[in-house]
């Protein structure tokens, strides 16, 4: 138990650790979301974190996402910028932290969660693989094994095969411009080389987003 992988990692990477250098844990005290959210860890989620070096590159995220969905399988989506969906429902989120000259990679997968141990707000959007506690071990190893293979993959690759896993492709979607309160509406025309996203407002206008959150109308 620790309060969270993706602090450790970052430890680990503060005191030198190498490229690859993963943290696995079976519950979390403290596990962190994105944009300072609080990520809930019952038991049957896998927890891992990975230090990457050199550092930050643009399409880390959706590198991810795109191992996370090949390893839950064909029908897995990848929801940009950092969620891994089946059947409309969450079953992984990915946070990227900076720490110097390195990040870590956190995802959190729900293997074996029984959705019933998560608060109902998020039980609402949430989902799992349903498999046996017993199996989480075996997904680590094939999720380590997809990740080497798509974090080395060449962008345009990558790229093509997150366009065909695309949750976003053709769906209205609406997203935060600039301050509170200004919500933007368009659709979702699919990933750029460098991880952005595209969206075609109502006038014609194209949008390419950085990051932020993205919600399916
Ligand atoms: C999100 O908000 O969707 C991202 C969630 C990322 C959760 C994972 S669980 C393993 C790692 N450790 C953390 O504290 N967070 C990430």
């Amino acid at each position: 138990m620790v309060e969270s992988t993706n602090q450790v990692a970052r430890a680990l990477a503060e005191e030198g650790a190498a490229h690859g250098t993963v943290v696995v844990a079976a519950r979390q005290t403290a596990g962190r979301g994105r944009q300072g959210r609080a990520w809930e860890s019952p038991v049957g989620a896998l927890l891992l974190s990975m230090v990457i070096r050199p550092g930050a590159e643009p399409l880390l995220p959706l590198r991810a996402g795109l191992a996370v969905a090949r390893v839950v399988g064909p029908k897995a989506r990848v929801k940009w910028p950092n969620d891994v969906l089946l059947e409309g429902r969450k079953v992984a989120g990915i946070l990227v932290e900076a720490q110097g000259e390195a990040v870590v990679l956190g995802i959190g997968l729900n293997v074996a969660v029984d959705l019933a141990h998560l608060p109902s707000e998020v039980a609402a959007r949430a989902g799992s693989l349903s498999l046996p506690q017993e199996a989480i071990p075996q997904v680590r190893d094939r999720l380590l094994s997809e990740l080497h293979v798509a974090l080395g993959g060449a962008p345009e690759l990558m790229v093509a095969a997150l366009a065909a896993r695309d949750a976003l492709a053709g769906q209205a979607v609406r997203w935060e411009s600039g301050g509170a309160g200004s919500a933007l509406e368009g659709v979702a025309e699919g990933i750029e080389p460098t991880g952005h996203l595209r969206v075609r407002d109502e006038a014609g206008t194209v949008h390419v987003l950085d990051g932020g959150e993205v919600h399916l109308l």
